[in-house]
């Protein structure tokens, strides 16, 4: 891509689907080892914010959500049940892009949650199991005395040759509901391109929101 890909000077009314065509894009042209990666920040409850990088596993583009799992218990579990509010960002180098979003947080449906988790190599599914994400561990030999552990359960307890492996209860996705989102193109000079689009989100179920029209803004670079 070169540098004259900026946004249309008619900003879309609806930022998304641009958002999922520089998604599809990014992951399509292999352009770094983990395209879907994102940082998510989040802020805790004594209000200090934290980072860290998970993969986006789903982009649902027509209304307007990303979802990504994780084990509840953790320090980004933890800050989410305070504050049901996150921030993401990619940044794909190769492709001058950067996006962000910033909006609300809600677990995923349990099925969607099985579903994925099924999908996962079955050393993922016992690591899941065995890890206690963020609590101290002693050392890495304790890590892999738990895995073995917890392998030896799920195998004594099947007949099968390979054991089915449930979903750990406390392991699962979360869905973060775009409220903003900003699309940014780098420019020769440092002269970049942004916009940023909003919408009002209003709880319609444990899982969704009814979203407003969206509204824009070309903004500095
Ligand atoms: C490329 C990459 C992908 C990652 N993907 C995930 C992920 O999808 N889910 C997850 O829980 N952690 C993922 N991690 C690990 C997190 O960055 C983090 O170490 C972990 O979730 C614990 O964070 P916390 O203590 O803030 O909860 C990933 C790390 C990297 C570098």
């Amino acid at each position: 891509m070169n540098h004259n890909e900026f946004l249309p000077e008619s900003l879309p009314h609806n930022p998304l689907p641009l958002f999922n065509e520089w998604f599809t894009q990014a992951r399509k042209r292999n352009i770094q080892p983990n395209p879907d990666a994102m940082t998510l920040a989040t802020v805790d409850a004594d209000g200090r914010p934290s980072a860290r990088i998970v993969l986006c596993k789903h982009l649902v583009s027509e209304t307007g959500y990303v979802v990504f799992f994780t084990n509840y218990n953790s320090r980004k579990g933890a800050a989410l049940s305070a504050h049901p509010y996150a921030a993401c960002v990619f940044h794909w180098d190769h492709l001058h892009r950067q996006v962000r979003l910033e909006g609300r947080i809600v677990q995923s449906p349990s099925a969607e949650s099985d579903t994925y988790f099924s999908s996962r190599a079955q050393d993922s599914q016992l690591g899941a199991w065995a890890s206690q994400q963020s609590q101290p561990l002693s050392s890495r030999q304790q890590l892999a005395t738990q895995l073995a552990k917890i392998k030896a359960e799920f195998v004594k307890h099947s007949t099968a040759a390979a054991p089915h492996i449930p979903r750990p209860p406390h392991w699962g996705g979360f869905r973060l509901w775009i409220e903003h989102i900003e699309l940014w193109v780098e420019g020769p000079g440092r002269v970049h391109d942004r916009a940023r689009w909003s919408r009002t989100l209003t709880e319609r179920d444990t899982f969704n929101f009814d979203c407003s029209d969206w509204r824009s803004s070309r903004l500095n670079p």
